[in-house]
């Protein structure tokens, strides 16, 4: 018999998001040094708060929060030690990174000159590609390791970790100091640029996009309710017009028929207009994440 599936823990699910949103910033990382000669401070403002961010949360809360995985490990499985302590190593090293490019950022940014701009590229590149090992390597054996042998209550004590620090960008309420780097995102997802969720910004990119859609279904519905109260009122002055001034008692009991037709038919007209509008918001909502995970 097939052994059940085993659930992933919570905590997985938050590491996993977590590389997911870190492999959406080494993207835009690498595509702002792309797309940018670093000549001027202001080309170096997106760059500097996404490695701000990648020291202040993934070095202080991710990485610290799997070496607390790693301990559990180790202790359940001894012979995964050695893949640990070079994981223990990276994130050593990762950190170390992380603030020396903010040093070269800022020196980059006061004095952007060709000299330090090639430095940050370099320093750029060396990290992008250790953290993106690191994360893979973890993703293929650390974690799928983890979930076999982690009891119940391993699992407890690194959720705990995570409940007691928020993501300040990705979390539930971004961090003043990130607004500018979450309204970037925000943007992007608004020009319904899909190469970013391709990357892992899924959760709120779709958000956006979802609210969005719901937002423009709103204001459609107004909208369309707005047209049929005019055309209501115009019609409803014209059988009062039509139903007093005519003098023929036959005529002037045939408005009011007429206008009873009218109120069915606009109501008809109302409940198609409805669904239509109430069709297309589910579909603008869904769209995006039908497409992220096709
Ligand atoms: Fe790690
Ligand atoms: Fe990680």
């Amino acid at each position: 018999m097939a052994s059940p599936a085993v659930k992933t823990p919570e905590a997985i699910v938050t590491l996993q998001d977590e590389h997911r949103y870190m492999n959406l910033l080494l993207g835009t990382l690498e595509e702002q040094v792309q797309a940018s000669d670093l000549s001027t401070s202001a080309d170096y403002f997106l760059v500097q708060d996404i490695v701000r961010y990648l020291h202040d949360y993934p070095d202080t809360v991710h990485h610290p929060t799997e070496d607390l995985l790693f301990d559990k490990l180790v202790r359940r499985k001894p012979d995964s030690e050695k893949d640990v302590a070079r994981l223990r190593r990276d994130h050593d090293k990762l950190s170390e990174n992380t603030a020396e490019i903010l040093q070269l950022l800022n020196d980059a940014a006061e004095q952007p000159t060709p000299e330090a701009a090639a430095a940050v590229r370099l320093a750029l590149d060396n990290f992008t590609g250790r953290l993106r090992r690191h994360m893979r390597f973890e993703e293929s054996r650390m974690f799928p390791a983890a979930v076999q042998c982690l009891a119940k209550r391993d699992w407890r004590g690194i959720e705990s970790r995570f409940n007691a620090v928020q993501d300040p960008l990705f979390g539930p309420a971004v961090d003043r100091d990130y607004r500018v780097l979450y309204e970037y995102f925000a943007n992007r997802a608004n020009s319904l640029s899909r190469s970013a969720t391709r990357f892992g910004f899924l959760q709120l990119d779709s958000m956006i996009v979802g609210a969005d859609a719901v937002e423009s279904g709103i204001v459609d519905m107004i909208e369309m309710l707005q047209r049929h109260a005019e055309s209501l009122a115009q019609e409803s002055r014209e059988t009062m017009r039509t139903a007093f001034n005519i003098r023929s008692p036959g005529a002037a009991l045939a408005a009011p028929v007429r206008f009873a037709g009218f109120i069915g038919k606009t109501g008809i007209g109302i409940a198609c207009d409805t669904a239509d509008i109430s069709i297309r918001t589910i579909k603008n909502v869904v769209r995006p994440l039908w497409n992220d995970s096709s």
